[in-house]
């Protein structure tokens, strides 16, 4: 289900560093106070509902497909949203500098699945991984995981222990934010796992 590539979106990335910076600066002020980051956020949907609904919280959204990135940075400026960024990386490639913010949520919506056993690597849930992802996390922090997929669910079931977390129970009120997978999932009636994990023994 990869998008077609859209020729306009490297220039309007260029054009708005406000919005789409070229490199995630740790230091940048944008980054005190409370964090939402979402890994994988496609063209902006979910995080934009959430930033809409929380404007003083600041949320990040990872994506490296630069069509998509470019897609949900123009929504954010159309929105006049002060209070998102979408940076078109790579988690694995920036997460040095991530690694020195943390993080009160982190949302990974419908992950590729990289079936193939030979591509297990490259999953969002490989332990090793899922361990960084874990390590953003401020103390009371929550990482929160949606996906249609039932095999990768399995896996990540059977992963997350090692990767150092334990599964928590649904927060209420549960919000409601839908990503444009997950409206898509819903309206082939496909039913949808969501996971919510904390750091083991914070
Ligand atoms: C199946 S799409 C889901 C998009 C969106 N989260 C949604 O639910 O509508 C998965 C997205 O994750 C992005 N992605 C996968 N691995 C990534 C990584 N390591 N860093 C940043 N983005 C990643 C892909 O480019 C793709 O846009």
């Amino acid at each position: 289900m990869r998008g077609r590539y859209k020729s306009w979106t490297p220039g309007f990335i260029y054009a708005h560093p406000e919005v789409s910076p070229r490199a995630l600066d740790a230091a940048d002020p944008f980054y005190r106070g409370d964090l939402v980051l979402e890994i994988g956020s496609g063209k902006g949907g979910f995080l934009l509902s959430l930033a809409a609904l929380h404007p003083s919280k600041h949320f990040l959204g990872l994506e490296r497909d630069v069509s998509c990135c470019g897609t949900a940075a123009k929504e954010a400026v159309e929105e006049e949203r002060e209070n998102i960024r979408f940076l078109n990386l790579d988690f694995d490639d920036c997460f040095e500098e991530l690694a020195k913010l943390r993080f009160d949520e982190i949302h990974v919506n419908f992950p590729d699945p990289w079936p193939k056993l030979r591509h297990a690597k490259r999953r969002l849930f490989y332990p090793e991984r899922l361990k960084r992802i874990l390590s953003l996390l401020s103390k009371n922090g929550r990482l929160e995981i949606r996906t249609d997929n039932d095999d990768l669910y399995d896996y990540l079931l059977a992963s997350y222990e090692e990767a150092g977390a334990c599964i928590l129970p649904p927060p209420y009120p549960e919000e409601e934010c839908e990503s444009e997978y997950e409206q898509r999932f819903k309206a082939m009636g496909k039913d949808i796992h969501r996971a919510f994990l904390a750091k083991k023994g914070k």
